[in-house]
């Protein structure tokens, strides 16, 4: 890794519903690394937005609400935790009201650059087990642990309905790979997983005997 972030990082990108949280929260904990969730980064400005009453679409605004808040971003029990102005937004962030507005916040430029800025920061402190959409490709492009994790349209449409929520997962796809800001794509470096058929310890196996190909130190995993 370059000096700059001399922490190792796990990169795990993938589309809505992927099982990607929970094969990133797994690995995390097996390996005592932080677990850093960079969705909910982008989901807490969407809420932070809808409850000031801010439009979405309007990048202009969401810039200047951003400008006049504190983003605290820290580390709790092993895993990346996020304020506003000093409030926990995390009951709030798989509404579905921000299930629906989070994409096109998400596409603002200006969002983005401010929280890759803060999702790299916790590379300065930590070893990592970073997921989103563009981990690999934009935030951390230097890593050598590259994951993409993919599944069926329907595997993930099922995923999210057994998790009892309203999400347009497709839609999201859409935008999320259409942006011209960092868009979802699968680093040329990266390892594909498609999880359609494997449980999460199917995945994070694979991803284990990946990294142990590349050398990285797994003690007695
Ligand atoms: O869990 P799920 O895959 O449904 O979504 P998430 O990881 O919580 O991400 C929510 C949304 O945030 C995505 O649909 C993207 O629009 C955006 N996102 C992004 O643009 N870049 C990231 N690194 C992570 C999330």
């Amino acid at each position: 890794m370059p000096k700059e972030h001399p922490h190792i990082v796990i990169a795990i990108d993938g589309p809505a519903a992927s099982g990607k949280s929970s094969v990133a929260r797994t690995l995390a904990r097996k390996l005592r690394y932080v677990y850093v969730n960079t969705g909910a980064m982008y989901r807490a400005v969407t809420w932070l937005a809808l409850e000031k009453g801010v439009p979405p679409l309007d990048a202009g605004r969401v810039q200047q609400l951003l400008h006049f808040t504190e983003m605290e971003c820290g580390v709790r029990d092993g895993e990346s935790t996020i304020l506003l102005d000093g409030v926990d937004p995390t009951p709030h962030l798989v509404s579905e009201a921000v299930n629906g507005n989070v994409s096109a916040i998400a596409s603002i430029p200006d969002v983005r650059r401010l929280l890759v800025k803060k999702q790299r920061a916790y590379a300065f402190d930590y070893d990592v087990v970073m997921e989103g959409r563009d981990i690999g490709s934009a935030v951390f492009p230097e890593t050598p642990y590259k994951f993409y994790i993919d599944a069926s349209a329907e595997v993930r449409a099922l995923r999210r309905a057994r998790q009892g929520l309203q999400d347009s997962i497709t839609s999201r796809d859409k935008q999320d790979s259409t942006r011209r800001a960092s868009p979802l794509i699968i680093a040329e470096d990266a390892h594909v997983i498609d999880s359609s058929n494997l449980t999460v310890e199917g995945v994070t196996g694979e991803i284990f005997g990946r990294l142990k190909q590349k050398g990285l130190p797994l003690g007695e995993l």
